[in-house]
């Protein structure tokens, strides 16, 4: 697929709305000097996820998927005085990234990221009763997209809004017989979001600066 018009129009939105930002660009530069993958969300996406944020006055926000922390810091600055964003990670050196990131972003009092894998951490942010969160963004590992998913409904409260990124995966969804595990994971999950009774969902296709994908946005009823 030809994405050249997708790349230039992402980037006249870019230079309309999204001003020079140094803390951003310092960051997507940190995760390329640390040698992690350039899988942070879009410039253009984490101003999507900071607009979300101002929409719904999200105060909590729960994270799957911390990298380096640009969609935390795009989404924490969005955040009240009193907000809070917890973001679950798996890679120690993304997280000694990303507190390195959040601390220059100030936002450190705002900012927890605790390190392990989302699956095992989730069923204790539950029991703990740690919910209910306003806003949740699930951004880590496919595979287990659908267990992510039922966590996130349980730890919500009516009217939090989920978002579940890359779940288009370049149009390879419509591949029933992809041995992708990636696309497995989220064709998995699409389904289950379909008869999920506890939310109303859409999806909706991302096309611009990073690979066609597309985002699952649910509002738990
Ligand atoms: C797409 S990146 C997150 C990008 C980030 N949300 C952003 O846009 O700036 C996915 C992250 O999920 C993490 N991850 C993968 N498997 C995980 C797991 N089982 N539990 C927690 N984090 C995991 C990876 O280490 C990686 O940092």
């Amino acid at each position: 697929m030809d994405n050249t018009i997708f790349e230039q129009v992402d980037q006249y939105i870019g230079d309309l709305l999204l001003p020079e930002d140094q803390v951003l660009t310092d960051t997507l530069k940190s995760i390329v000097d640390a040698g992690l993958p350039s899988i942070s969300v879009s410039p253009n996406q984490g101003k999507f996820l900071h607009v979300l944020v101002l929409a719904t006055q999200a105060k909590r926000i729960l994270e799957l998927g911390t990298l380096g922390g640009y969609s935390t810091i795009c989404m924490a600055r969005a955040l009240p005085a009193d907000g809070k964003l917890l973001s679950l990670e798996i890679d120690p050196t993304s997280v000694r990234v990303a507190l390195h990131n959040i601390q220059r972003a100030g936002l450190e009092d705002k900012v927890e990221i605790r390190l392990g894998k989302a699956l095992d951490q989730l069923p204790k942010i539950l029991e703990a009763g740690e919910g209910p969160y306003d806003l949740i963004f699930i951004d880590a590992d496919k595979p287990p997209y659908a267990e992510y998913f039922d966590f996130a409904v349980q730890l919500s409260r009516p009217g939090t809004l989920i978002i579940c990124d890359n779940v288009i995966r370049d149009g390879k969804v419509l591949d029933h017989e992809s041995t992708d595990e990636m696309v497995q994971g989220v064709q998995r999950f699409n389904l289950a979001l379909s008869k999920d009774p506890r939310v109303t969902a859409t999806i909706i296709q991302t096309v611009g600066s990073k690979e066609y994908d597309g985002m699952a946005l649910a509002v738990v009823k």
